[in-house]
């Protein structure tokens, strides 16, 4: 990765040039930077997520004035100024520095997306979320406690766990050492949960089909260990469903999980019931580093890139 000068040129009249406060890193960046990301062409500008002020509005878009704090996705944000489409802008609630902001657009929405648009999650269900430290990991346990669901986080580091705990997860598994589906039907009566957020892949595939309830739903939304997994046909036996998602290409991520989450979790992050999780900011210049910490997997929550003021 280097740093360079571009030239953005002329704005577009349909586009939003904005000022970066901060950006969050993104796995799917590391996978990216590292050559095995298929359908990303070299070289291109870092950073898919931005919080900042609007610089200058294209003169068709309507509804952003010069100086509104925005955060939203975008590509190209580790830098100091970069062009959006506004559809993916949101207004920053007052009480959110730009830090927390950049914390939000590229996990929140995920998990948005795969609890509430795939997930159809409702109050009162079991939700198993894997990587429960992860930039999308972490936002679901709040989303999940938020909706008044039981939940259960499953991570590699104790530590980890230790700080899902202290956010309301009802329980806490260290997959590297415990069978998941074990604890699930201990805990549960056998029962099994309502909803799995899957995205390691191969390692913990297995534990988390079995850990499946009826009419459990399997949302799986990443494969950062592996993609080839396996699995029996008898989940038919409890009518689980195996879901998938990208909120890069679903149809119903901009007419379902956006407008939705404009209405309803704005609000609570507005009035804090809603907090983003912020593990570490560096400044934009350590932009190696922060992918360091990353790959090491000992992040909870985001690592964010701050410009100076
Ligand atoms: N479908 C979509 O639209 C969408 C949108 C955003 C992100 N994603 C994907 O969702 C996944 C998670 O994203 P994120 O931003 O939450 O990532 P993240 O913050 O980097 O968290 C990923 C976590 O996955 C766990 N993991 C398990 N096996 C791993 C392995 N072999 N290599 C790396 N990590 C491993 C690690 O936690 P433990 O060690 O504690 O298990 C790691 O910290 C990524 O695959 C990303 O590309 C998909």
């Amino acid at each position: 990765m280097i740093w360079e000068p571009l030239n953005l040129g002329e704005l577009a009249p349909d586009a939003v040039r904005v000022r970066v406060g901060a950006s969050g890193i993104n796995f799917a960046e590391t996978r990216m930077r590292a050559g095995d990301y298929s359908g990303q062409e070299l070289p291109f500008v870092m950073g898919m997520e931005v919080a900042g002020s609007v610089e200058q509005v294209g003169r068709e878009v309507a509804g952003f004035e010069v100086g509104d704090r925005i955060f939203g996705r975008v590509r190209g944000a580790h830098a100091e100024v970069v062009d959006c489409d506004p559809a993916h802008l949101m207004p920053l609630p007052e009480n959110l520095s730009f830090t927390q902001g950049a914390a939000i657009p590229v996990g929140w929405l995920t998990a948005w997306h795969a609890l509430y648009t795939v997930g159809r999650m409702a109050p009162g269900d079991r939700v198993l979320v894997e990587a429960v430290g992860g930039s999308v990991g972490s936002a679901a346990l709040a989303l999940a406690k938020q909706a008044g669901c039981w939940t259960l986080g499953a991570a590699s580091r104790n530590d980890k766990l230790a700080r899902a705990a202290a956010l309301g997860c009802d329980a806490v598994v260290n997959y590297t050492c415990e069978s998941v589906s074990e604890r699930v039907a201990s805990l549960t009566n056998g029962e099994g949960m309502d909803i799995g957020l899957m995205t390691i892949g191969d390692a913990t595939a297995h534990e988390l089909i079995d850990s499946m309830g009826m009419d459990g739903r399997v949302v799986m939304f990443g494969s950062t260990g592996g993609r080839d997994i396996t699995f029996n046909l008898r989940i038919g036996i409890l009518n689980i469903q195996l879901l998938s998602m990208s909120i890069s290409t679903s149809p119903a991520f901009m007419t379902g999980t956006m407008p939705d989450f404009r209405d309803r979790a704005l609000p609570l992050f507005a009035s804090g019931e809603l907090t983003p999780v912020v593990d570490t900011v560096l400044p934009m210049s350590e932009l190696v580093r922060a992918h360091t910490m990353v790959d090491e997997r000992t992040h909870f929550g985001k690592v964010i890139l701050v410009n100076d003021e």
